[in-house]
């Protein structure tokens, strides 16, 4: 970059305004402070140096760019639609009079385009208009499905046996509409576990999330039932791939916007990367075995959840209770070992899991009332008890036909 590197803090903020002149920086600064946006979430900078700095981090709510002085502005705008998240309102500031440019700037979902000098009415004026789309599409945030990350403690634990199965309830017995992503393109069982197809496209959206839109959503989601949905990929394993964290980002804002909930069976490479960008209102369902490797990561885990997401629900789910009687810790020996409480315990129950695997189809469905899948019904209800402040009436958008 070529000015010090913007220093923007990592949590979503309502406000961000990187402007090219003092005299426009200090217009900012007065409305940030009105409006109790903090005076620090005004920066010097160019567009350019906006979208490289914020494409680390959560975008904010508002964003106001500053286009004066740019080479190509167009690119600019394009680099920063990239990062932005869905949600993320764009006023863009520009010494170029250009009608032209302003239709582009449209087209691409920049809210405003005002010409400099600006005064400080134009710029309220312009936030306002922007406040005013919010409320004249309430779903696009109020409507803001919740996020559920389920990670295991460690491999084989079970950690995609209860994201299948809890989608499978949330969606067939408590009637809400779920997006289930499995995050491991590669050794995924999600697809498998539910004797379903992957649909195709999930890895190019990862690396490219310019992709991301209803048109990709349709096409590379597999659809279960009427409520649940499946965004899964069986990648050769001599294809290598670049994650781009961003993508993900949009693609999770993109369903949220239409799903009651959603669900991501996170592999644990992903965990410590990925549980930092959670947005609220967010889950992260730590599965464990009862084990004293599995006490320890939990351990591990647990503390990251709460320091780097601290405002997402945590809830700990031992599986595999009782599978072997010696080497097997008990739930008391767990907490106090790993200074946390368990939330909920599901017994093993190697019946109904092989039944369940053979009919690719979820315990919760084919074994419905034995105790594992009335343990995983608990913990269903429970993170879906959380969203009642989500989803006060079912206002479900149809997926399809959503661009
Ligand atoms: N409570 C249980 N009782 C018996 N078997 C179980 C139970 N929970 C899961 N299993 C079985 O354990 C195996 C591993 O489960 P699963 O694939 O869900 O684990 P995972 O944590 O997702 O593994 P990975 O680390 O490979 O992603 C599966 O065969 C599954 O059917
Ligand atoms: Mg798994």
């Amino acid at each position: 970059m070529s000015m010090p590197a913007l220093n923007i803090s990592s949590a979503r903020a309502s406000f961000l305004a990187v402007v090219t002149d003092d005299v426009t920086r200090a217009m900012m600064v007065g409305i940030a402070i009105n409006n109790d946006w903090g005076e620090d979430q005004v920066l010097e900078g160019t567009a350019a140096d906006a979208a490289e700095a914020l494409a680390e981090i959560p975008t904010p709510e508002r964003l106001v760019i500053d286009l004066s002085g740019s080479a190509d502005p167009l690119a600019d705008i394009d680099a920063l639609a990239k990062v932005c998240m869905a949600d993320t309102r764009v006023i863009a500031l520009g010494d170029i009079n250009d009608v032209q440019l302003f239709r582009h700037l449209m087209d691409m979902g920049v809210q405003d385009y005002l010409l400099k000098p600006v005064s400080a009415e134009d710029l309220k004026a312009a936030l306002n208009r922007a406040e005013e789309i919010e409320t004249a599409t309430p779903d696009d945030n109020s409507q803001h499905g919740r996020l559920v990350a389920v990670v295991g403690a460690r491999g084989g634990v079970g950690a995609s046996t209860v994201s299948a199965n809890i989608a499978w309830m949330m969606a067939h017995e408590q009637g809400l509409r779920v997006a289930l992503i499995d995050l491991d393109l590669y050794f995924g069982t999600l697809a498998l576990a539910l004797d379903m197809e992957p649909g195709l496209g999930f890895r190019e959206a990862l690396e490219n999330p310019s992709r991301i839109d209803g048109l990709f959503i349709e096409r590379a989601m597999v659809r279960e039932s009427e409520n649940l949905y499946i965004l899964a990929a069986e990648e050769g394993l001599e294809n290598s791939f670049s994650f781009d964290p961003k993508a993900l980002d949009r693609l999770l804002e993109t369903l949220r916007a239409d799903f009651d909930c959603v669900i991501i069976d996170l592999p644990r490479f992903a965990a410590r990367s990925q549980i930092s960008t959670l947005i609220p209102p967010a889950s992260v369902v730590v599965v464990s075995d009862p084990t004293l490797a599995g006490m320890r990561d939990t351990q591990r885990l647990t503390k990251l959840v709460k320091t780097v997401t601290p405002g997402s629900d945590l809830s700990v789910v031992i599986n595999r209770v009782g599978n072997s009687k010696n080497g097997e810790l008990t739930v008391k020996d767990f907490e106090s070992g790993a200074e946390l409480s368990v939330d909920h315990q599901i017994p093993f129950d190697v019946k109904s899991a092989i039944l369940a695997e053979g009919a690719g189809k979820t315990v919760a469905e084919i074994a419905k009332t034995t105790k594992m899948a009335q343990s995983l019904r608990g913990l269903s209800r429970d993170v879906s008890g959380r969203l009642e402040d989500v989803v006060q009436v079912p206002m479900w958008k149809r997926l399809m036909g959503r661009g």
